[in-house]
């Protein structure tokens, strides 16, 4: 038997109706928001992520499915924001005064150890507006993505949010950070001894027990941000105000992309296990000119489908599967059931299947049952001959002799 490689799986039902669920949230709240959708292609240039998501952190690293075509070098996205930022260079939109707002939906790849909730291949949902620097839209994208954890019938989240600065006061950040670490550095773990020579930010992330307390009593940016960058975290904070959306100070939030500057913010589930970060994003106002186009101010997120599907409640679940049930009681019976029930049925929009297989009708009525079906459509010969149907409620049980048209009618 050949299956599915490690770290990839099949979506079947009824796990594929939650998907159906959240992706039709997803499409609705953007439409809500006035989001229209891109679609990038899966594979890209590897230059795009070693330039956009920066040459020294994990993904691009240790965790890209990377291959030489001819003499290019192939990458499999393993995120969208970068394919996003080359398509809105690519298409000239930096050269456009108005604001542009994309989601998307769809497979990103990385080669991470596999775990519940971390995949080889793995669903994201995610926004991004390209244009203004306004922090009314930093708060706007992640009222938008609390809106929408919530619409997938998730009440309990945590919304952790931070600043990380810009490339006027990070510098000053990181190089006060990298003076104490190097001090600290032998005690500290083999990865956060690289991190404090090439990305002494990403030494704030380290999850080693070991390391935290060294971490602790690293001070926090809020006392390096310059004036812009301070009054625009106290902006974001006031407009998430208005809208009622409650956060986490989380000082040591910088997440492991390079592009971020200013607001960056994370979602955590409980009831996740250790992938508990469901969704993630931020600022990244040098990336367009980064990869070639005008300086361009943008901000955006992207949320794992796969480990929100996991949170979702059951009723966040697309309903599905056919609402009327066609039993034949004799091959004439079958071929009216085929060739008039189920066109009538489905011309009046009524979701139905014929039974082909045709065993007994004690046994099509377990099919019935099974498919939970609401309603079941007996076609026998004698009453076949006078247009007429037994339509049975599968609710209740009680079932009565009308004409097609009566037994349409009443479905509709
Ligand atoms: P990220 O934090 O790398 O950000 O990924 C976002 C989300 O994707 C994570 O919170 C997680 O739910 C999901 N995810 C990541 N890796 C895996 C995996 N191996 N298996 C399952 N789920 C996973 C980004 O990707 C940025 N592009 C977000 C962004 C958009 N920033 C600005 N705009």
């Amino acid at each position: 038997m050949i299956r599915a490689i490690k770290g990839t799986r099949d979506i079947l039902s009824p796990e594929v109706q939650k998907w159906q669920y959240v992706e039709r949230k997803a499409r609705e709240i953007c439409a809500l928001y006035g989001y229209e959708e891109i679609r990038t292609p899966v594979l890209e240039s590897t230059e795009l992520f070693a330039r956009g998501i920066g040459e020294v952190t994990d993904i691009v690293t240790k965790q890209m499915f990377t291959f030489p075509v001819g003499r290019e070098s192939i990458t499999l996205r393993p995120e969208d924001t970068a394919p996003v930022v080359r398509a809105f260079v690519e298409y000239g939109l930096d050269k456009d005064p108005n604001i542009t707002k994309w989601y998307y939906l769809g497979s990103m790849f990385r080669h991470e150890r596999p775990q519940k909730g971390r995949y080889w291949q793995f669903g994201q949902f995610g926004i991004e507006v390209l244009g203004t620097e306004n922090p009314a839209v930093d708060a706007e994208v992640i009222e938008l993505l609390v809106h929408y954890i919530e619409a997938c019938g998730i009440s309990e989240h945590e919304l952790q949010l931070n600043s990380v600065g810009c490339s006027v006061c990070r510098p000053g950040y990181t190089a006060h950070l990298q003076e104490l670490l190097r001090a600290k550095a032998e005690q500290m773990c083999a990865d956060c001894q690289l991190r404090i020579e090439k990305n002494p930010l990403r030494v704030l992330d380290c999850k080693v027990e070991a390391d935290q307390p060294v971490i602790d009593a690293l001070p926090p940016i809020d006392d390096f941000l310059c004036e812009e960058c301070r009054a625009h975290f106290l902006a974001v904070q006031r407009y998430l105000g208005y809208s009622n959306i409650s956060y986490v100070r989380a000082k040591r939030l910088v997440r492991g992309l390079d592009y971020y500057t200013k607001t960056t913010f994370e979602v955590v589930l409980s009831g996740l296990g250790a992938q508990n970060s469901v969704a993630g994003g931020g600022r990244y106002d040098g990336l367009v000119e980064e990869l070639g186009g005008k300086p361009t101010k943008a901000i955006g997120f992207a949320l794992g489908l796969d480990r929100l599907v996991l949170a979702a409640p059951e009723a966040s679940t697309e309903s599905s599967g056919v609402n009327v049930f066609i039993v034949s009681m004799s091959d004439r019976a079958f071929e009216f059931s085929y060739g008039r029930v189920q066109s009538l049925l489905r011309k009046a929009k009524i979701s139905c299947e014929v039974d082909y297989q045709r065993r007994s009708v004690k046994a099509a009525m377990r099919q019935a049952d099974k498919k939970k079906v609401d309603w079941v459509i007996l076609v026998g010969d004698d009453e076949m001959k006078e247009g007429k149907v037994t339509l049975k409620n599968m609710k209740n049980g009680e079932q009565e002799l009308l004409l097609l048209d009566e037994a349409v009618q009443k479905l509709i």
